[in-house]
């Protein structure tokens, strides 16, 4: 259901917070643990303003897409028809059509700059390796706190090495890390073949964070009229539980902070994804569906758990339960319902 602002719990019934839920993610202070994920609602001045004044502790801006400003210059130039009779109008049309969205998101950074008072946090998906270093200094420049790297490259492609599509990874990040000194975190996906060992060697470059996971789109079929359909754009309660078990398995190994995101909804998947080792939400398909109010009432329910528990701060509890922190690590591990399918339980 989607949301409406008729609809939304406003922030003004919430039982104002009365405990210091602060945070650090990636040497960034926040004042409590829900960052709004980069999603539509982070694209302009007015959504941000909107998530920040409903306690959002930092903003993750909508991602600048390389893939989306190559399009824009693609249909520029079918609009202007100028592909076939003046060649160097590539260039030109190129240039200025990536300029002017570069030009764009460095506004709403420096805008946003200017108004919250939450760090602002850019997000780059770049195709090619020149751009990522490119957009990432740019982006420092114009004063954002910290830079997301959406980082995903569907490895479609079967003649491909896993350490080859790894390796990729890796350089980017070392070239992003040479260029930039503001903090950096890599949003990733769960499809690596060592995921584990992936996400060590990524740590390893210097970043700060990592994002466990994206989510991404997914394509279905309509079966009537055979044509390819998007799948549920936003997330399911569900989609909590793999994050949750490679956060808890990987937070006392990796060399930075984590983040998590995808199938965070409530309370409840706040203070689980903590406990297992992350030192943040990164939250979207609940802003959509409940609006932005909904931040408020998750972290009320985060602060009544720490009081039920007797913790005094929200550090108490990361990583309570993660996979060093339990008696049997190996929950964490199984893979296989082996008592359920041999009737014992
Ligand atoms: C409509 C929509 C747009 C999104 N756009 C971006 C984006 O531009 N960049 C990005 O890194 N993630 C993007 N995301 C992913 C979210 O930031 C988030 O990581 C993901 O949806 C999982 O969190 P959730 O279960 O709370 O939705 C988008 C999500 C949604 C629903």
């Amino acid at each position: 259901m989607e949301y409406s602002p008729e609809r939304s719990i406003k922030p003004d019934f919430i039982q104002p917070l009365t405990m210091n839920l602060t945070t650090k993610f990636m040497g960034l202070n926040l004042k409590n643990p829900i960052i709004a994920g980069s999603s539509g609602l982070t694209a302009n001045l007015a959504g941000i303003l909107e998530l920040e004044k409903n306690g959002a502790a930092a903003v993750v801006l909508k991602s600048l897409f390389e893939e989306q400003i190559t399009f824009n210059y693609k249909s520029k130039l079918r609009e202007v028809d100028l592909n076939i009779q003046y060649p160097e109008a590539h260039e030109f049309i190129n240039n200025h059509t990536k300029q002017k969205a570069v030009d764009d998101y460095i506004d709403l950074i420096t805008n946003a700059k200017k108004a919250l008072s939450i760090p602002v946090i850019a997000s780059i998906n770049c195709v090619t390796h020149y751009e990522w270093t490119a957009f990432a200094t740019e982006i420092e420049k114009a004063g954002a706190d910290a830079l997301e790297l959406n980082m995903f490259f569907i490895p479609a492609d079967p003649q491909r090495m896993s350490a080859v599509v790894e390796e990729t990874y890796i350089e980017i990040l070392q070239e992003v890390m040479k260029k930039v000194s503001i903090p950096v975190c890599v949003k990733v996906s769960p499809y690596f073949s060592g995921l584990s060992n992936s996400l060590l060697r990524f740590s390893f470059t210097g970043i700060k964070g990592m994002v466990l996971f994206n989510r991404f789109f997914s394509p279905d079929i309509d079966i009537e009229t055979m044509k390819v359909i998007s799948g549920p754009i936003y997330s399911s309660p569900d989609e909590i539980y793999l994050s949750m078990r490679w956060l808890a398995m990987l937070s006392d190994r990796i060399y930075c902070d984590l983040a998590a995101s995808s199938g965070i909804h409530d309370g409840k998947g706040l203070v689980k994804v903590l406990l297992v080792g992350a030192k943040v939400a990164e939250i979207a398909s609940i802003l959509y569906t409940k609006g932005p109010g909904e931040i408020g009432v998750m972290l009320k329910y985060l602060e009544e758990y720490l009081t039920r528990h007797g913790f005094s701060s929200v550090s108490e509890i990361i990583g309570k339960m993660s996979l060093r922190q339990i008696d049997n690590p190996a929950d964490y591990e199984r893979v296989q319902f082996i008592k359920y399918y041999s009737g014992i339980e």
